[in-house]
């Protein structure tokens, strides 16, 4: 695939390129920020292009390509589209020090994007960057990426800060309006009346609330037990101020199994990820608090849900009755 935009030609590797990639990849916010694609010498480089040049086709494994000046046939970098487990894309780019701050970035990722895209044959692509790393937000969103989720998370095997969001290929989308950032920080009981409203609108919600466990002392019970295992996600518009509410999950445990209640996200903020953050940040809280396996209950004829945690990996358990007694007159036994 070569592509050419204005001021760059986007064209496969060659080996003979090593010793650009090495220098390129040398500067201080590749190793900040993208550290695993920084090449020492000009053989790490070599080796690394082989790896990249063998791909090329292959949809399996890395796409990445040289970015190089129409005008000077300068290599300034590259972009690329590594496969993700589970078969999501994620777009990744770098241009070297002395080229930034002329949008080289925004061009080559603008142009790459939708033609190795349709190439690969996926129409939804991640950009995931580090928070603190403001160009490489700032090229995402310019090349139409939609902002997702931005907290704690694994990046290149460590937990840091990151920026999450996806890019649709143009008339493909599910119909995402929403362009916020989404936070996660655990549930206090000032948040009461927040969360209601939230579940209170959404009827698989509503059917499962109790009016003395889901009160608002019942609620304030629970947060006290599990200070640590509950979450809200947000909207952050920028403003400085907290957005509508997005999602919630109330997660606690008995000193032995975790049990997830209350699972939710709004309508607005559906298939986003959200649910699948929400479910991640409470299993890794329970996971510190030393619980082995969590559970859920689910109604049965909740497919929306039901096909939620299937892809969560939360098995069905078909050999044991779900069975529970009412211990308080006002609360009535049964379904
Ligand atoms: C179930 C619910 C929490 C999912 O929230 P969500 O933020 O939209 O879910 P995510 O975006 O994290 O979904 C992750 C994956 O789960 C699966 N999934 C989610 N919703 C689905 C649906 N309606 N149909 C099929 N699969 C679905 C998909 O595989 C999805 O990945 P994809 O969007 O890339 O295909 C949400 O639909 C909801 O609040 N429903 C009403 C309340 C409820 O039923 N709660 C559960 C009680 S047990």
């Amino acid at each position: 695939m070569r592509i050419e935009t204005e001021r760059l030609i986007i064209t496969e590797f060659t080996a003979d390129m090593a010793q650009d990639v090495h220098e390129n990849s040398l500067d201080e916010d590749n190793r900040k920020f993208v550290p695993d694609e920084v090449f020492e010498t000009a053989e790490d480089a070599r080796e690394a292009l082989e790896f990249l040049i063998s791909q090329y086709g292959r949809f399996t494994g890395p796409q990445a390509y040289a970015v190089l000046t129409k005008a000077g046939a300068e290599n300034i970098g590259y972009v690329q589209m590594v496969p993700l487990d589970g078969g999501a894309w994620e777009i990744g780019y770098h241009i070297a020090k002395k080229h930034t701050g002329s949008g080289y970035a925004t061009e080559a990722v603008r142009a790459f994007l939708p033609r190795m895209a349709k190439e690969i044959g996926t129409d939804e692509v991640l950009g995931i960057c580090l928070s603190v790393n403001a160009a490489s937000r700032r090229v995402l969103l310019k090349c139409g990426f939609v902002p997702g989720f931005e907290g704690t998370g694994d990046y290149q095997g460590r937990k840091r800060e990151v920026f999450r969001s996806v890019w649709k290929m143009p008339g493909t989308g599910k119909g995402r309006m929403n362009t916020e950032t989404i936070r996660i920080r655990p549930v206090t009981p000032g948040d009461y009346d927040r969360i209601y409203a939230l579940w209170d609108s959404t009827e698989q919600s509503r059917r499962a609330m109790k009016p003395v466990d889901d009160s608002r002392e019942g609620i304030e019970r629970y947060l006290k037990r599990n200070p640590a295992t509950c979450f809200l996600a947000y909207a952050d518009d920028g403003s400085g101020k907290e957005g509508k509410t997005a999602g919630v999950i109330l997660t606690g445990h008995d000193g032995r199994r975790g049990m997830i209640h209350h699972l939710c996200v709004h309508p607005d903020y559906r298939r986003r990820g959200i649910a699948r953050m929400l479910v991640g940040k409470a299993e890794e809280a329970l996971r510190e608090e030393g619980i082995t396996k969590v559970f859920g209950l689910v109604f049965k004829d909740n497919d929306a849900a039901n096909a939620f945690w299937e892809e969560q990996g939360y098995s069905l358990r078909t050999n044991l009755n779900y069975r529970n007694k009412s211990l308080n007159e006002n609360v009535p036994k049964g379904e």
